[in-house]
């Protein structure tokens, strides 16, 4: 194979790029966003791969989860506390249940680029590039809108600066301590039935740490006060990539520093395309998603590119193939990861196989298709006996009306009410509570 550097990934085809009119002006952008610090520190990068690393080993649990597709609209300090609320809680619960640690992993602070499955749209007779997210262009069906502007990765850039410090000051200011456990249900949750179930797991919680302080245990023990919250999206659009990439001063090694873990998108896994080759030359955990048409021998050849090394952690496996599929997919390719002897976390995306067209148009996805998919993603795991690792979202601690069922049951006609996706439908903090509990009835019985 030959020598990775910087650039190699520009000898290759990469899928899902737009095509900017004025290729200098992109040029210019990328030179200063090379010049920008990092947003994230590669040895945060490398303590993610440590707790992955205990994913692989059956000692953790992921979760990943976050928006679709972040926005400048949607852009809020009470949007991001929010679903990092929604996704402390679902840990919690997960903990609770599966007596281990959970990896968190936000889709956050730069995740703004989207494949798509046509290069156009066309409503009304008209015919207008697609939106790919609001790093590339702008989501008005105008032709202007739609025009890719280098300028936005400036824009990102700002904006994942800003929502990471804000995560960080979260995550070890004191909002993240457990003795915090019962404020981080959000007041439309509490009359919820998860809600409800909440509350109690807190209670119990609560009193654990009154038991365990009385014992002399805990009141310092920076464990208890402070969390670990990762970040990552997919390396999709992979000049912003490289300019955010840099060389470790401990260690040498290269690392993309606009999030602690990249993925690769289904429609971008070529083997011989940018991403997979852009991917295997930096050292962060690196995911690859696996649809329905992953093929197992294919696999096998993105763990060696990806992970030569066989390292614990370094490649998470997002199996992403739909309700009616995981049970007939997924086994040739864990029995092929098995036969092979790769180190690899499995996890569940039970949205990306699942988006339906409601009557009313609107895309959607089934409360009840996603907790199947999970499910059936442990079932197969457990039949096979490997490890059902993690699980991966697209979730928002917002109030939306987007993916339809759950207890309290948002119906196709409510798809109007507030729908709010710049891309596929999500969660609402409501239907992600209630499946981390349902999920955790699983995990208990996987992990007991
Ligand atoms: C996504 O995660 O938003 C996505 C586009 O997923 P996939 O590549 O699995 O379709
Ligand atoms: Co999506």
């Amino acid at each position: 194979m030959s020598q990775w550097n910087l650039t190699s990934w520009r000898e290759k085809t990469a899928l899902q790029q737009p095509v900017y009119p004025n290729a200098e002006h992109l040029a210019q952008v990328e030179n200063t966003l090379g010049k920008m610090p990092p947003l994230v520190f590669a040895g945060e990068a490398r303590q993610l791969k440590e707790a992955l690393a205990q994913v692989a080993n059956r000692k953790a649990f992921l979760l990943q989860g976050g928006d679709c597709a972040e926005s400048f609209a949607e852009f809020h300090a009470n949007n991001i506390r929010d679903t990092f609320k929604v996704m402390l809680q679902m840990a919690v619960v997960l903990t609770y249940a599966g007596k281990c640690p959970v990896v968190k992993v936000g889709r956050m602070a730069g995740q703004f680029a989207k494949p798509r499955s046509a290069g156009t749209e066309t409503v009304g007779g008209i015919e207008l590039p697609s939106y790919r997210g609001d790093i590339i262009n702008g989501i008005d069906f105008s032709e202007s809108a739609r025009v890719p502007d280098p300028e936005r990765l400036v824009q990102v850039y700002n904006q994942s600066a800003s929502t990471m410090n804000l995560l960080r000051a979260f995550s070890q200011g004191g909002f993240a301590d457990l003795h915090q456990v019962h404020q981080w249900n959000l007041d439309f949750l509490n009359a919820s039935p998860a809600g409800g179930r909440y509350q109690g797991v807190a209670d119990k919680i609560d009193d654990a740490l009154q038991f365990m302080e009385a014992c002399g245990i805990g009141p310092g023990l920076g464990q208890l006060k402070e969390t670990d919250f990762y970040t990552s999206h997919e390396a999709l659009l992979l000049p912003y990539e490289q300019a955010l990439t840099r060389q470790d001063s401990l260690t040498g090694g290269w690392y993309d520093c606009s999030a602690h873990m990249l993925w690769i998108g289904d429609r971008t896994r070529q083997i011989d395309g940018a991403h997979v080759e852009f991917l295997r030359g930096v050292e962060n955990p690196i995911g690859v998603k696996a649809g329905p048409t992953m093929d197992p021998e294919d696999l096998i050849r993105l763990c060696d590119v990806l992970n030569p090394n066989n390292e614990a952690g370094r490649l998470n496996i997002i199996v992403r193939m739909g309700a009616d599929k995981v049970e007939e997919g997924m086994p040739k390719l864990i029995r092929a990861v098995q036969r092979e002897g790769k180190q690899v976390v499995w996890s569940s995306d039970p949205m990306h196989g699942n988006t339906v067209k409601a009557s009313t148009g609107y895309k959607t996805r089934r409360v009840e298709d996603v907790l199947k998919e999970v499910q059936q993603f442990f079932q197969v795991h457990n039949a096979e006996g490997s490890y059902a690792g993690g699980v991966h979202f697209e979730m928002t601690g917002q109030n939306v009306t987007e993916c339809v069922g759950g207890a309290f049951e948002v119906t196709e006609a409510d798809l109007a009410d507030r729908y709010h996706t710049h891309c596929d439908p999500r969660l609402n903090a409501d239907q992600s509570l209630e499946l981390a509990f349902m999920i955790s009835d699983t995990l208990k019985k996987a992990r007991s």
